[in-house]
């Protein structure tokens, strides 16, 4: 089973994935895509031996990145911390095959440009007494596919956003990979 993914920022999800896939007997990562050539994310496919691609958004746009990505045969696409929203033409080549993790319990706190602290910020003004992770299958738009699996967290009102981050983020890291085995090992 093949995994292709797509990272916007350090990839400390990716990292997780691709060491936690590394001597998998049935599942390889097999490619990373970055939309930012300079983005930490590719470095790190680069010390696994993972081909790795940047893009700009035209490539992603006009069906050229569409057609790298389908060369390697994914049966899953794994957004871990990528910010762009996916392509009609990428949900229909990949139709519930493009999965995402929200550091936060959706269907609150999402939506375009809630990532980073900005989602922790909210929760906190809020004064939710819990938080933590969704992992969803892709749709038109941000944060709104069918939700997979949510793990939640305890928020303290003393926690600032980055002690929050922190620990949705650990949250991410435990269950993303579990999660996307256990999709491919449940899947024909
Ligand atoms: C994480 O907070 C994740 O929830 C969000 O983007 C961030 C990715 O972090 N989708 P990293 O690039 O995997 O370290």
């Amino acid at each position: 089973k093949h995994i292709v993914l797509f990272a916007s920022g350090s990839g400390s999800n990716a990292q997780q994935i691709m060491a936690y896939f590394k001597d998998h007997p049935q599942i390889k990562v097999v490619a990373l895509f970055s939309n930012k050539p300079d983005a930490y994310a590719l470095k790190r496919a680069e010390a696994f031996e993972i081909s790795s691609f940047s893009f700009t958004r035209e490539e992603y746009k006009n069906g050229v990145l569409l057609r790298q990505v389908e060369s390697f045969k994914p049966d899953l696409l794994v957004l871990a911390g990528f910010l762009w929203l996916i392509p009609l033409d990428f949900l229909q080549a990949f139709p519930n095959k493009i999965i995402n993790i929200h550091p936060a319990l959706l269907p609150k706190y999402g939506g375009k440009g809630m990532h980073g602290l900005h989602v922790h910020q909210a929760v906190l003004e809020a004064g939710e007494k819990e938080s933590g992770i969704t992992i969803h299958y892709v749709n038109e738009h941000y944060d709104q596919g069918g939700s997979i699996y949510q793990h939640t967290c305890p928020v303290d009102p003393n926690d600032t956003p980055e002690q929050l981050a922190a620990r949705v983020l650990e949250l991410e890291h435990t269950y993303l990979p579990r999660i996307i085995e256990q999709l491919l090992l449940s899947s024909p």
